[in-house]
C-alpha cells in the first residue's frame, strides 16, 4: 500500500469494519459487483468505455504522452471540475463519495485509495493488448489471418459489430486466450474457515491460502507436450482447452473475475480497431534490429505480466487512410 502512496493510517481506516461489521474495503468490493454484473450500470460502462478507446485510436491522438509512461494522473483527475468528468463510471462516483464518507479528504490519499482499485482491475486488459500487439508483427501470416477475419465486423457507419468478433472469430479469441495463457499468472486469495487436509498439509482456520494457478496453465498433460511455447491456434487445434479445469486465468469459484467480459470486449475493440485503420510493422530503432519482448519474470504480479524493463516493442503505424 505504501508504493501507491497510501500512509500507514489510510490502510487502516480502510480495512475497520466501521459500517455495521463491514469495511470500507469490503463495501467498495460489492460495489463493484454491482457496477460489473448485466444491468444498467454495466451496458453504460461499456458503451463509454468501448467507445472511448474507439475514439482515442484515431491517427491525430497517437503521439505524445499517451504512448510514455505517466505519473501523477490521479491527483489530476481529483482536481477536474465535476462538469469534465461526465463520462466516469458510475463506481467512480461511488468511490469518491465513499472516501469522503471515511473522512478523507488529504488529495494525496484520497486519490492514491481510488488508484489503488483502478489499477488492480485495469492493469491487466492493456497488457494482453501490448502481447497481442507484440505477438501479431512478428508473425505477417497470422496478422494477415486476423485482418482478413474481422472485416465483416466493420460497419458502414465505422463503427464495430462486437457480436461478430465474438461469435465468428475464432483465430482472433484463439489468440485472446493462448495470450491469457502463456502470460497471465493470476494468484487466488483464499482464507481457510475450517480445519482441511489437502494433500499431506494440514491447513489451519484464519490462515491465507495462495494460489498460483499459472503452474497449471503449463501443464503438459494438459496442454500438449510444448505448452510452454506460445501457439497462436492453440485454442483451434483443442477447443476443449478453455473448459479444463486446469485453465484460471481468471481464477475460479465465487470470487471469480466479472470482469472478464468486459476484459474480452476491451481487448478486441482495440485490436479490430487499430488493425482496421493502421498498417503495424516492426521497427528497427537505436541501430537495433525488431526482436520480440522479454516477460518481467522478477515480479509475481497475480495477474497478466508487463515486459522487462527497455523490453520495448518499436513499431511503425501508417494510416490506412488518406490524411
Ligand atoms: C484480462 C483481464 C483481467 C484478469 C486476468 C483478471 C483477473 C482476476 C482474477 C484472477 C481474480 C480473482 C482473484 C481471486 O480469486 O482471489 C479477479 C477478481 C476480480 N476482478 Fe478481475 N481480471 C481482469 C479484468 C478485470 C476487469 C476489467 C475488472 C472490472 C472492470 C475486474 C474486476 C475484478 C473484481 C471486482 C474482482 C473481485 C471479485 C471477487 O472477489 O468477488 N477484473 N480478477
Amino acid at each position: 500500500m505504501a508504493s501507491f502512496g497510501l500512509i500507514p493510517s489510510t490502510p487502516d481506516r480502510m480495512f475497520q469494519e466501521t459500517f455495521d461489521g463491514k469495511s470500507w474495503m469490503d463495501i467498495c468490493h460489492e460495489n463493484f459487483k454491482l457496477q460489473i454484473h448485466p444491468g444498467e450500470k454495466l451496458k453504460e460502462l461499456h458503451s463509454t468505455f468501448l467507445g472511448n478507446i474507439d475514439k482515442s485510436l484515431q491517427w491525430d491522438r497517437l503521439s505524445g504522452s499517451m504512448v510514455l509512461s505517466n505519473t501523477g494522473d490521479e491527483e489530476k483527475y481529483l482536481a477536474l471540475q465535476e462538469e469534465q468528468r461526465q463520462d466516469a463510471s458510475w463506481i467512480a462516483g461511488v468511490i469518491e463519495e465513499g472516501i469522503k464518507g471515511l473522512g478523507i479528504h488529504e488529495e494525496s490519499q484520497a486519490s492514491s485509495m481510488l488508484y489503488v482499485l483502478f489499477r488492480l482491475i485495469n492493469t491487466n486488459a492493456y497488457r494482453l493488448c501490448f502481447w497481442c500487439l507484440a505477438h501479431l508483427p512478428h508473425n505477417k501470416v497470422l496478422l494477415a489471418e486476423i485482418i482478413a477475419e474481422i472485416q465483416p465486423a466493420f460497419q458502414i457507419d465505422g463503427k464495430i459489430n462486437m457480436s461478430y468478433l465474438l461469435e465468428h472469430c475464432p483465430i482472433l479469441a484463439s489468440l485472446y486466450e493462448e495470450i491469457l495463457r502463456i502470460s497471465n499468472y493470476p494468484i487466488g486469495v483464499r482464507v481457510v474457515t475450517s480445519e482441511v487436509v489437502v494433500g499431506d498439509k494440514l491447513l489451519r482456520p484464519g490462515r491465507q491460502l495462495l494460489m498460483p494457478y499459472a503452474q497449471m496453465h503449463f501443464n503438459p498433460e494438459v496442454f500438449s507436450s510444448d505448452a510452454g511455447e506460445f501457439e497462436a491456434k492453440h485454442l483451434l487445434h483443442n477447443k476443449n482447452f478453455v473448459r479444463s479445469t486446469s485453465y484460471r486465468p481468471f481464477s475460479g469459484g465465487s470470487t471469480q473475475c466479472p470482469g472478464r467480459f468486459l476484459a474480452r470486449h476491451e481487448v478486441y475493440m482495440f485490436l479490430a480497431q487499430l488493425l482496421n485503420r493502421f498498417d503495424i510493422t516492426l521497427a528497427a530503432w537505436n541501430g537495433n534490429k525488431a526482436s520480440f519482448p522479454k516477460m518481467d519474470g522478477e515480479i509475481p504480479s497475480g495477474g497478466v505480466m508487463g515486459p522487462a524493463i527497455r523490453e520495448d516493442v518499436v513499431v511503425k503505424v501508417r494510416s490506412k487512410r488518406r490524411i
